[in-house]
């Protein structure tokens, strides 16, 4: 079973092509899940994670694209958000690198 399940109702924010990313990365997140679930080697999680690392930065960029140009009034603190999760997303990938050269 599916750790998320896109639901428009629930997660929609009224822009389809924010809406179709948004519904990408849940994809990409299940895939790692089911990976993970599986016991699956780090030589698949480790591209999965990867792919979705890069989805994430990209996403976010185009993101804080869309805000700023519609000037929306807390873009800063939702920059800051993203940041601190790319962040933490990019760790856990080192930390799953190392723990491979080990
Ligand atoms: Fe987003």
């Amino acid at each position: 079973m599916a750790l998320l399940t896109w639901d428009s109702s629930r997660y929609s924010v009224g822009v389809k092509s924010i809406d179709c990313q948004h519904s990408v990365l849940f994809g990409l997140i299940n895939d790692l899940h089911e990976a993970m679930l599986k016991g699956q080697a780090q030589s698949q999680t480790g591209p999965l994670l990867r792919k979705l690392v890069v989805y994430t930065q990209t996403h976010f960029t185009e993101e804080e694209e869309m805000m700023a140009a519609a000037k929306y009034p807390n873009l800063a603190e939702h920059q800051v958000k993203h940041h601190d999760l790319i962040q933490q997303v990019s760790d856990f990938e080192l930390r799953l690198k190392r723990m491979r050269l080990d």
